[in-house]
């Protein structure tokens, strides 16, 4: 039974927050290398206080040979040499709270890099060794074993086995990845990597961080015998695959659960749990995580019927389960909003941006921008936590012709170089206007636009964070009011909703305290008599709504 919800005071502050997602090497460069690193951020903290968020989650800043861009961790326990130093990082956790900030880390326990220790002694160990066990050997089949050991496909393309040559020379075992070669899946039927994950959460809950982001929190068990998935395309479209959502992770989270909660504080952890909507709220039982991405929002269209269905089949499956829907828009693996919601693609997947390739619609930036911006507000009303992703807040559109040759993300070669993959929501910010230092990113004022290490393109100026700041019709601004109004309203963050009938056109509700929210994808309508404006998505045409619009009311409807 879900328990009578506090008052948000009262509440742990993950049932509310708003939390902001920096990818950590497009945020901001400090050293002038072109790549964002731990004083970037450092130097970005105001700008986050000033925007209001109440947490920021910072993806994996491990040491790491970047053939997923961190996602490949080569040492859990320390950081990255091109993003600074442990020292840096204490200090930036300590001084995000002293703003009043929280702080999540990546952990990635699926999957360690090929450059980690452990992999390395694995390869060079004997089949069937203690060191081999730490990660997922088989032999192959066929004759000689020069098959995989099962069908099982890669994420990003291609075999999920990679075949090793052993000591004496000889194509040997296979191990298997469900993601780049270079991201071997771990064994987590092994208790020592359940327990070196152990020390590792501890190792950053002792340095002061409020929570973990687990990444492909539905992976880590594999059922047994690893059996091969069915080639029957309409049994593929039902059935779970063996890799995918198996009961055995809910033990590791039960165990991760009791760790966080041995220490002060309300520590949390959200999963990164690609699942159906129906098997989501079993990772937020009682005693096992606190928030889970909200995926199937994040899949939803521009399109009324579509989210309202969504936002309904979300708030119905954690009936029961006291836990807050975390609802989000965008990450650093999805096409942008701003391009998605003009497009009229879905966000879902790991990827769109295949989907977008050959579409022939014209993308329109001023529509796409306006249609983010309502989805925003919309988002930021709804019972429950929000995660907001670096450089949403300034409307940045999806780039979508970085240069074939400057593409990095593993998806493009892995997919024999037809899926260019998610560089598009990963070029680095633009701090400012104009191209000295590649639009503000970097320190060093002589790297242009192209010199980062994803190039921009050379209209990312127009959307600077220096321009909005004092513009008070920016992205920046309506998200920085949305979030001082969000802090404010008592009836806000987790809690209940209530439909109201506003026409075919209109996603129309009401949360406690007289709170409106009403998104308009018609034409434009009538604000309702007597409504007192708080906050509006795009500019109000005198006593009406236009289209593409959100807007916050006190009202009694
Ligand atoms: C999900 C992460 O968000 C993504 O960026 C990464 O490529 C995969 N997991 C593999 O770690």
């Amino acid at each position: 039974m879900a328990k009578k919800l506090p008052a948000r005071s009262e509440r742990p502050w993950w049932r509310d927050a708003v939390t902001y997602q920096i990818y950590i090497r497009s945020f901001a460069d400090a050293n002038g290398d072109g790549k964002g690193d731990v004083e970037g951020i450092r130097s970005k903290l105001p700008y986050l206080k000033q925007l209001g968020v109440d947490a920021i989650w910072i993806t994996p800043w491990y040491p790491s040979p970047q053939n997923d861009h961190g996602y490949d961790v080569a040492d859990y326990m320390d950081i990255e040499p091109d993003y600074g130093t442990l020292a840096q990082a204490e200090q930036l956790i300590k001084e995000a709270h002293d703003l009043g900030i929280k702080f999540i880390v990546d952990i990635v326990p699926n999957h360690s890099s090929d450059q980690h220790a452990w992999f390395q002694d694995a390869l060079y160990s004997a089949p069937g060794s203690a060191e081999r066990h730490r990660y997922i050997f088989r032999e192959g089949k066929g004759e000689n074993g020069e098959l995989p050991p099962n069908n099982w496909q890669a994420v990003f393309g291609g075999p999920a086995w990679h075949r090793v040559t052993e000591a004496n020379g000889r194509p040997g075992q296979w191990y298997l990845h469900l993601f780049a070669v270079e991201q071997p899946d771990l064994n987590w039927e092994n208790p020592e990597v359940r327990e070196h994950f152990e020390q590792v959460l501890k190792f950053w809950l002792d340095r002061g961080v409020d929570g973990f982001r687990i990444d492909v929190a539905h992976g880590m068990v594999k059922e047994p015998g690893l059996p091969d998935i069915t080639t029957d395309p309409e049994l593929l479209k039902v059935q779970k695959m063996p890799y995918w959502d198996q009961d055995g992770v809910h033990e590791i989270y039960r165990a991760w659960r009791k760790i966080l909660d041995s220490y002060p504080g309300d520590r949390m952890a959200v999963a990164e749990a690609w699942v159906s909507p129906e098997s989501l709220p079993l990772y937020l039982r009682d005693d096992e995580l606190a928030n889970s991405f909200n995926f199937t929002f994040l899949d939803s269209k521009w399109d009324r019927k579509i989210l309202k269905k969504n936002i309904n089949t979300s708030i119905k499956n954690l009936k029961g389960i006291d836990a807050p829907s975390s609802w989000v828009f965008n990450n650093h693996d999805v096409t942008r909003s701003v391009t998605r919601f003009d497009l009229g693609l879905k966000g879902g997947g790991v990827s769109t941006i295949k989907e977008r390739f050959g579409k022939t619609k014209k993308f329109n930036a001023e529509r796409g921008v306006k249609r983010a911006r309502a989805g925003a507000m919309l988002m930021l009303a709804l019972p429950g936590g929000a995660y907001i992703y670096q450089g949403e807040e300034l409307g940045l559109p999806e780039v979508v012709d970085i240069p074939k040759d400057r593409l990095t993300d593993p998806r493009w070669k892995m997919s024999d170089y037809t899926d260019p993959g998610r560089d598009g929501c990963r070029v680095p910010l633009p701090w400012g206007s104009t191209e000295a230092g590649s639009f503000g990113f970097s320190s060093n004022p002589a790297l242009g636009a192209t010199e980062s290490w994803l190039p921009q393109p050379s209209w990312w100026g127009q959307y600077g964070a220096d321009a909005q700041d004092t513009n008070p019709e920016s992205t920046l601004n309506v998200y920085r009011k949305a979030l001082a109004i969000r802090k404010s309203e008592e009836g806000l963050g987790d809690g209940k909703l209530e439909w109201i009938d506003f026409g075919k056109d209109v996603l129309a509700f009401s949360r406690p305290g007289k709170f409106v929210c009403i998104v308009n994808f018609g034409k434009s309508i009538k604000l309702p008599k007597g409504a007192e404006v708080l906050h509006s998505s795009s500019q109000l045409d005198g006593n009406k709504i236009p289209s593409d619009t959100t807007v916050w009311l006190r009202a009694s409807l």
